[in-house]
C-alpha cells in the first residue's frame, strides 16, 4: 500500500518534470516490447541470452563460420517480431510525441513495433531487423516482407540459407548490430547531441550493460536532464524518478498525468 502510493507520487512528480520539459528524449530497450511477447535479452529464464549464446549468434565471426545457423536465428527473431503487436507502453510513447514542443525517441530495440505503433524518425542505435543487406557490398537487400521464412533451403532446427545479393552474389546478412561492431555512426551522434541537449530523458526497459547505448542516458544526466527510469527493477543508473513496473503499464499513466493541462 505504502509502495504503490510511493510509485504514484513519483509518477507525478515524473509528470509534473515532463510538463515543464521543451525537449523531451525517450531510450528504450527490450523491456518495452516484453509485453508484445519479445523476449528481452538478460531477463532470467525468459532472455534471449539464458538461452543462445550470442558468441555463436551474434557476431560477425559467427555468421562467417555458420551462415546458416546465424541467419536462421534473426529470421525466427524478424518473423516473430513480425507476428507481435504494439503495446500500451509503445503507444505511450508515440503519444508523448505529440504532445512535445521538441522530442527525440531512440531504441535499442531491432524490432519495429515503435513505427508501427506510430512514431516517427526512430533511432535505431542497434539496427533493424527489417532492414537486411549484403555482407559484402553493404546492398540493402530488396525483399517483399512476410512471415514466410527469407532464405535458401527449408527451415530446419533454426537453420537457413542466407539469400544471395541481387549485385554481387554474397550472403546478405541481418541488419543488425552484432558484437564487436561499431554503432552507426550517425545514429550515435544524433542520440548523444539530443541526450545531451534535453530537459528530460525517459529511459525505458533497459539493462544499461550494453555500450555505448547505455552511456546515453547517463550523458544526459550528466549534461542537467531529469533522467526517468520505467523498469520494473531497479538498473543502478541514478535517475531522478525510478518509476518501479512494466512500461505498458506505467507509461500511459505517466504520459496522461503529463499531458492534463497540458503545457508540454
Ligand atoms: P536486456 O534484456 O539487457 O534488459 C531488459 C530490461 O528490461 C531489464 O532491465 C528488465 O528488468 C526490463 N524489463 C523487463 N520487462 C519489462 C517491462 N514489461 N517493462 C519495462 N522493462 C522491462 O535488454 P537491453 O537493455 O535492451 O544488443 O539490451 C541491450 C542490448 O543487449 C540489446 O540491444 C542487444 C543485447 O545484446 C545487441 O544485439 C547489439
Amino acid at each position: 500500500m505504502k509502495r504503490e502510493a510511493g510509485l504514484q507520487q513519483e509518477i507525478g512528480l515524473a509528470a509534473q518534470a515532463l510538463r515543464l520539459a521543451r525537449r523531451v528524449v525517450v531510450f528504450t530497450g527490450a523491456g518495452i516490447s516484453a509485453e508484445s511477447g519479445i523476449p528481452t535479452f538478460r531477463d532470467a529464464l525468459t532472455g534471449l541470452w539464458s538461452r543462445f549464446d550470442a558468441a555463436e549468434l551474434a557476431t560477425p565471426e559467427a555468421f562467417e563460420r555458420d551462415p546458416a545457423l546465424v541467419w536462421g536465428w534473426y529470421e525466427w527473431r524478424r518473423r516473430r517480431a513480425l507476428a507481435a503487436k504494439p503495446n500500451p507502453g509503445h503507444v505511450a510513447v508515440a503519444a508523448l510525441a505529440e504532445h512535445c514542443a521538441e522530442f527525440c525517441l531512440m531504441t535499442q530495440n531491432v524490432d519495429d513495433l515503435h513505427e508501427r505503433a506510430g512514431s516517427r524518425e526512430v533511432i535505431h542505435l542497434h539496427g533493424s531487423l527489417h532492414q537486411p543487406r549484403c555482407s559484402a557490398c553493404g546492398r540493402a537487400f530488396d525483399y517483399e516482407s512476410s512471415s514466410e521464412p527469407m532464405g535458401g533451403g527449408e527451415l530446419s532446427e533454426g537453420r537457413l540459407d542466407p539469400p544471395a545479393c541481387g549485385d554481387c552474389g554474397e550472403p546478405v546478412r541481418p541488419g543488425v548490430v552484432w558484437f564487436g561492431e561499431p554503432l552507426p555512426s550517425a545514429a550515435l551522434e544524433r542520440a548523444f547531441a539530443a541526450a545531451g541537449d534535453c530537459d528530460v530523458l525517459i529511459s525505458v526497459g533497459t539493462s544499461g550493460v550494453v555500450y555505448p547505448a547505455a552511456q546515453v542516458p547517463i550523458h544526459a544526466r550528466q549534461s542537467g536532464a531529469v533522467v526517468i527510469e520505467v523498469n520494473p527493477q531497479p538498473i543502478g543508473v541514478a535517475a531522478t524518478h525510478f518509476l518501479a513496473g512494466p512500461a505498458g503499464v506505467i507509461l500511459p499513466k505517466l504520459v496522461r498525468l503529463a499531458s492534463a493541462d497540458s503545457a508540454l
